[in-house]
């Protein structure tokens, strides 16, 4: 609503993981890399971790647009899946027909051959599991015996796990050794400094049309900063809510009382959440 006052052509701190906003703050730009050097080098395992909301889905958006067509992908976004339902989607993904009835070794049998034939052809599998963190005990299993597959010279398939930081304590426990010890690059996503969320917020304002004359005054960067503990996401929501209330008062120049206000209209009072959990258990529900 307050787009074309201010001469913008999208809203600037929208919730969706789009890499037309993307910012490449030191950690995105490392984690970016892990992730890319990693897939090219051809490395079997590779694990990204971070906090609710600090970019990790966005990080896999960027990967999927860089990747070339020597790469296969299959990019796996929610795996509260059976694990006959994770090999359809893979096989999907990969445009693998399924053949006979569809039992879990028909599906198997597909994978395998088509994994085969990509090493013949000088392709290479991915598959990318957003939220891994949720994955059962049963799909870790399955994805372990996926990853098994090998070649004359080599496995078949690179995986990369992509979840909250529970994901670190999950592999390292149920009997998982074998799995973690075979990842071999991993990469934590920390939270934005107060200078990268200042430069976050003006790319984002800049991305979204803003010649210069919207500007976030140091006052109210520092306070977003305070209450988002430096995570994307609650930047945006603070900073989308400090818009609002700058946009009511016909300002330019978006203050500290209007993030104020943007929390306020959030529905907590000033100093309710002090601790990033507050605000992030408002967001996640
Ligand atoms: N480097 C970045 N540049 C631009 N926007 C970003 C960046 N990182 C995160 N965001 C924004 O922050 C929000 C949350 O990002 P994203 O959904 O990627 O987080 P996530 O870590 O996958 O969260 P979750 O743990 O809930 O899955 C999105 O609106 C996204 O656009
Ligand atoms: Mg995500």
């Amino acid at each position: 609503m307050y787009e074309q006052f201010f001469g913008l052509r999208e809203k600037p701190f929208n919730l969706t993981p789009d890499p037309h906003f993307l910012y490449l703050s030191t950690v995105h730009r490392e984690a970016i890399d892990h992730l890319y050097y990693g897939l090219v080098r051809g490395e079997g395992f590779i694990c990204i971790y971070g906090e609710v909301g600090v970019g990790k889905t966005t990080i896999c958006r960027e990967i999927l647009r860089m990747l070339d067509e020597r790469f296969v992908v299959s990019y796996v976004l929610n795996p509260f899946l059976t694990e006959k339902e994770l090999l359809r989607t893979i096989l999907g993904d990969f445009g693998v027909e399924v053949p006979g009835k569809g039992t879990k070794k028909d599906l198997m049998d597909a994978l395998e051959r088509f994994l085969l034939r990509c090493a013949d052809e000088g392709r290479n599998p991915v598959v990318i599991i957003d939220e891994a963190q949720n994955l059962s005990p049963a799909l870790l299993e399955q994805i372990r015996v996926i990853s098994n597959f090998e070649g004359n010279k080599r496995k078949l398939i690179q995986i990369v796990f992509v979840g909250q930081k529970e994901l670190r304590e999950m592999l390292a426990k149920r009997g998982l050794r074998q799995l973690n010890q075979r990842i071999t690059v991993r990469y934590e996503i920390e939270p934005l400094t107060r200078e990268e969320t200042a430069r976050y917020i003006h790319h984002r304002l800049v991305k979204a049309g803003s010649r210069g004359d919207l500007v976030f005054s140091e006052r109210a960067v520092k306070r977003i900063h305070r209450k988002s503990s430096g995570i994307p996401r609650l930047i945006n929501v603070l900073a989308d809510r400090a818009l609002l209330s700058a946009y009511v008062r016909n300002s330019f120049l978006v203050d500290v009382r209007d993030v104020k206000e943007g929390e306020k209209s959030l529905g907590e009072a000033d100093g309710l959440f002090p601790k990033r959990r507050g605000l992030l258990a408002f967001l996640t529900g």
